[in-house]
């Protein structure tokens, strides 16, 4: 996708050490204001004095307008779907962003369980990142509940991947 594929253009900055955080969480690197794992996996970064990474507070706001009406808000589930800010934790992220951009239904006599597809919908493919940072956040309990109050400065390299994915 454009967005990777500008995020690559940056170089690396930074090198962390978050040692008690799993694997899948704990951020190697980050570059143009991105965060990733050792495994290159997208996830969250809270700075020494609180703020969280620019994905993270954009992923809650997406989160809001996408999501919470059918799975809660802060990603705490409902009766109707399950918690995604737990699903964000346990799933791989490739399944994840399957999820969302196919779909997926069990609709049987005793259920009917329908996650739309979200493939074709801009306001979730370019912040499909922000969306899963936010709810790895919220999983870990990195990030309390409510909009975030300290934020990074929106980069450059996510300033123009966000124009190059929504076509502006
Ligand atoms: C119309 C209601 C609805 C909306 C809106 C919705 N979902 Fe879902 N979602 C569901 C339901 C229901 C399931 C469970 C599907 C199943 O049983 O297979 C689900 C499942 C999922 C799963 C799999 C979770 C797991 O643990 O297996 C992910 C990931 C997911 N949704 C992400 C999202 C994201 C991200 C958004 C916002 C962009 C979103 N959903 C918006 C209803 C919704």
């Amino acid at each position: 996708m454009a967005a990777l594929a500008a995020s690559l253009l940056c170089s690396i900055q930074f090198a962390f050490a978050q040692d008690d955080a799993p694997d899948n969480i704990k951020a190697a690197y980050s570059e143009g204001g991105r965060y990733y794992t050792e495994d290159d996996i997208p996830t969250y970064n809270v700075g020494e004095d609180g703020s969280v990474d620019w994905l993270t507070y954009s992923g809650f706001r997406r989160y809001h307008s996408e999501c919470h009406v059918c799975h809660g808000p802060e990603g705490e589930g409902s009766t109707y779907a399950p918690a995604l800010k737990k699903s964000a934790i346990d799933m791989d992220y490739y399944d994840f962003i399957d999820v969302v951009t196919n779909g997926r239904r069990q609709v049987n006599a005793s259920q009917n369980s329908v996650m739309p597809a979200f493939g074709t919908n801009p306001n979730v493919m370019c912040y499909l990142d922000d969306i899963y940072v936010y709810l790895k956040a919220r999983g870990t309990g990195a990030v309390a509940r409510g909009r975030p109050s300290k934020k990074e400065a929106k980069s450059d390299a996510i300033r123009e991947a966000e124009n190059l994915c929504l076509g502006d």
